[in-house]
Formats: C-alpha cells, sequence, structure tokens
C-alpha cells in the first residue's frame, strides 16, 4: 500500500529553533522541530525521563533540551544523549514544495490500540 502523508502547512510557520505541537485525536501529542539548520524533525511530545514538554526545549544542532530537567534527546533518532537512558519515538517527516508532511501511518499508528 502507498504511504499517504498529512499536510501539517508551510515550513514559515516554524521559526527555526523553535517546535510548534500538532495534537492527534485520541494519540500522542507531535511536537515538530525546525533546526537553526533548516531540517524538520517530529517526536512523541513526551520527554522518556518525566514525560516533559520537548516542543518546550532548547533546539540547539540537531538535539533538544528538555525544559524539565535538560536531558538531551536527539531529533534524529529520539536517543537520550549524553549519558543517560531512553528513548523517544520519532515521526517520519518530510518536506516538499515548502509544506511539512507527517507520515499518516505512523500518527494513526500512535492513536490507542
Ligand atoms: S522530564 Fe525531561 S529531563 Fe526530566
Amino acid at each position: 500500500m502507498e504511504a499517504t502523508w498529512l499536510d501539517l502547512g508551510p515550513v514559515t510557520q516554524i521559526e527555526p529553533g523553535m517546535a510548534a505541537t500538532l495534537p492527534v485525536i485520541g494519540g500522542e501529542e507531535i511536537a515538530v522541530f525546525h533546526t537553526t539548520r533548516g531540517e524538520f524533525y517530529a517526536l512523541v511530545n513526551k520527554c522518556p525521563h518525566k514525560q516533559g514538554p520537548l516542543s518546550q526545549g532548547i533546539v540547539h544542532g540537531d538535539s533538544v533540551t528538555c525544559p524539565l530537567h535538560s536531558w538531551r534527546i536527539s531529533l534524529k533518532s529520539g536517543q537520550v544523549l549524553g549519558g543517560d537512558e531512553g528513548c523517544v519515538p520519532t515521526i517520519p517527516l518530510k518536506v516538499d514544495c515548502g509544506r511539512i508532511y507527517l507520515l499518516r501511518e505512523s500518527v494513526v499508528g500512535k492513536r490507542a490500540a
């Protein structure tokens, strides 16, 4: 079956170094990050430590620092960096013609099974 993508709108809605959140009905909130290098990543918006909202963290390079207790998380892999342990689910994302898309299956797949 061919992949289908959810259109989140233009890339200009998220400033570099910032994140936006996307509530998914029946699922986890998703955070979409725009790095200062111009890359976009999507993660479930929950720190693996104590569920801190990663969308409110500080983005630097391709990682984000959790606003609650400063764990650092890779935006590429969702892996916790720097000696702490844990992982956040990543959501496949693509940018096409200046718009952001998330893989619909992985968003829908986050619904309570
Ligand atoms: S909740 Fe993120 S570091 Fe504690």
